[in-house]
């Protein structure tokens, strides 16, 4: 790599010239701003809802079960309410609505605004749910941090790969994520912090959200638009001018003339989410959706959002079960900088087959001594066997944070063709905060009526994905996106069968002659 500065090919074999310039790297912060925050909402719920403070002002009912010691009720079920689910996962159902709207005005208004709009979302969810007085204004301010979370997470990886120079596309993605990872250790640590002061200790955590959240706000009025936006929306000369900033050179008209190109072409195609139904697309589409329900299914938000509510179940006191937490954030942290070394070298089928024995184990181990120890109505596991759950909470969280964790939105980001990867990307996101939903809402029910056997039953769901990594996902480890057709999908024993047919809509466009001259930093 040249020092100092970055060139990428074209799909027309030119080199553009590119440097990383301030503006690059103000972008990357915008990324860290967009990932802490949803960080920080994943990560939050799950403390403040096992705070006695807090469960005593909104849900009575959960104080009174957990604090009876003397009570009836299952260990795997004193936090089974509805409400306090609602409460973590009202969140996410607003998010994934949201991101219908935010597809529209990523293209309409452009990434920035689109971002802007995020950052406003999460001020006034973040001041709702600080103040919050009920429950109403509870859930209000957690749909709309969710809004916000759909806006964000369709724009700012947008954003990112169209302001990135090529080369270093993948990594700023895995960032966003490594982001995402610091925002739930950041809030756990918040949380550890918050336990201890009372009675208002749960209204720290949910308003320090602000910080990130006004980082966005103002991050993204400080940014200019991507050049890709600018064009699209007819303004050619503010695109030049901004492609000339971010690349440091007055060199740009190969680049600008394709994405002029790139964006005559995407105007074409007049209904993305149709298109992206179409038999050629349809890999991608079906390992994008699969690799999101997938990822929820591995558990890991099981214990993101419920983990400090898991270890109190389990005998530990409310403050080893934050302390807990926190090393459990840690692992994440951590593993997801094993990710970025080493994805690109050993690959990602490697990261994921492995990330799923390591995952089934640890999960079958917690299972058996869940099944064994914790009795339904006693008091939790001996010390011992506390610590050991914990050591396989962390092993299991490294492997997912090193695989599914990041591939789940990397393997999308790079495998859709640039026609549909506006479309994809809105439906990837749509598909992880769906089954986010469903794992929000469900877990804490689905622990009382399993009890242990939830980890069985999220380490079976490990085996099916592990096979379909091994028979359905091809690698793509240093492939190039524009070569993506020839070199994996056409090569692939099972997928190459929706390759060779065209749709006669496609043998048109062929013959208007265009359609595999799109560049590739149109997303
Ligand atoms: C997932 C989130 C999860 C986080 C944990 C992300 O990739 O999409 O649902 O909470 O990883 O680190």
């Amino acid at each position: 790599m040249p020092a100092g500065g970055f060139s990428g090919p074209a799909p027309s074999g030119v080199v553009f010239e590119a440097k990383i310039t301030p503006l690059v790297v103000i972008s990357c912060i915008m990324a860290a701003t967009g990932g802490l925050m949803f960080g920080y909402d994943v990560g939050i719920s799950g403390g403040v809802t096992s705070m006695p403070d807090f469960l005593s002002k909104f849900f009575p009912v959960v104080y009174n079960r957990v604090e009876d010691k003397k009570a009836h009720d299952s260990n795997y079920c004193k936090y089974d309410n509805q409400g306090l689910q609602l409460f973590t996962s009202s969140l996410y159902l607003a998010g994934l609505t949201a991101t219908f709207f935010a597809s529209y005005t990523t293209r309409k208004l452009g990434r920035r605004l689109t971002m802007l709009i995020a950052g406003i979302f999460f001020i006034f969810g973040v001041i709702l749910n600080a103040a919050a007085q009920d429950l109403a204004m509870l859930i209000v301010g957690r749909i709309l941090l969710g809004c916000g979370v759909g806006f964000a997470n369709q724009a700012v990886p947008v954003f990112l790969s169209e302001i990135a120079p090529t080369r270093i596309r993948g990594a700023l993605n895995i960032l966003f994520q490594l982001n995402v990872t610091i925002g739930i250790l950041f809030a756990n640590l918040v949380n550890y912090g918050t336990a201890k002061i009372h009675p208002w200790g749960w209204r720290l955590s949910l308003g320090l959200a602000g910080i990130p959240a006004l980082l966005l706000t103002v991050g993204s009025i400080l940014v200019v638009d991507t050049p890709n936006s600018l064009i699209e929306r007819g303004r050619f000369d503010e695109g030049k001018a901004v492609l000339m900033k971010i690349r440091g050179t007055k060199n740009v008209d190969p680049e600008f003339n394709e994405l002029v190109e790139a964006s005559r072409i995407a105007q074409e195609v007049k209904h993305p989410f149709r298109n992206l139904l179409k038999r050629r697309n349809r890999p991608q589409l079906v390992i994008a959706v699969c690799l999101q329900i997938f990822q929820q299914f591995t558990g890991i938000n099981a214990i993101m959002f419920y983990a400090p509510v898991l270890f109190n179940t389990l005998g530990f006191k409310n403050d080893a079960s934050l302390y807990s937490a926190v090393i459990t954030g840690a692992v994440n942290v951590l593993s997801t900088l094993v990710s970025i070394y080493s994805v690109d070298k050993v690959g990602r089928r490697v990261l994921l087959l492995e990330a799923g024995v390591q995952m089934s184990i640890s999960q079958v181990v917690i299972a058996i001594i869940l099944g064994i120890k914790l009795k339904d109505n006693g008091n939790g596991l001996s010390h011992g066997l506390a610590i050991v759950v914990v050591i396989m909470v962390c092993t299991f969280v490294s492997s997912f944070a090193w695989s599914w964790g990041p591939l789940g939105w990397l393997i999308p980001s790079e495998t859709f063709p640039l026609e549909t990867r506006s479309a994809g990307q809105s439906v990837t996101v749509c598909v992880n905060l769906l089954f986010t939903f469903v794992i929000a809402q469900a877990f804490l029910s689905m622990l009382c009526h399993f009890k242990f056997g939830i980890f069985i039953f999220f380490s079976s769901w490990v085996l099916v994905m592990s096979l379909f990594v091994l028979f359905l996902l091809p690698e793509t480890k240093n492939i190039p996106i524009e070569e993506m057709t020839e070199r994996v999908w056409k090569q692939h024993w099972y997928w190459k069968r929706f390759m060779d047919e065209e749709d006669d809509e496609d043998r048109n466009a062929k013959k208007v002659g265009k359609i595999s001259g799109y560049h590739n930093s149109q997303l």
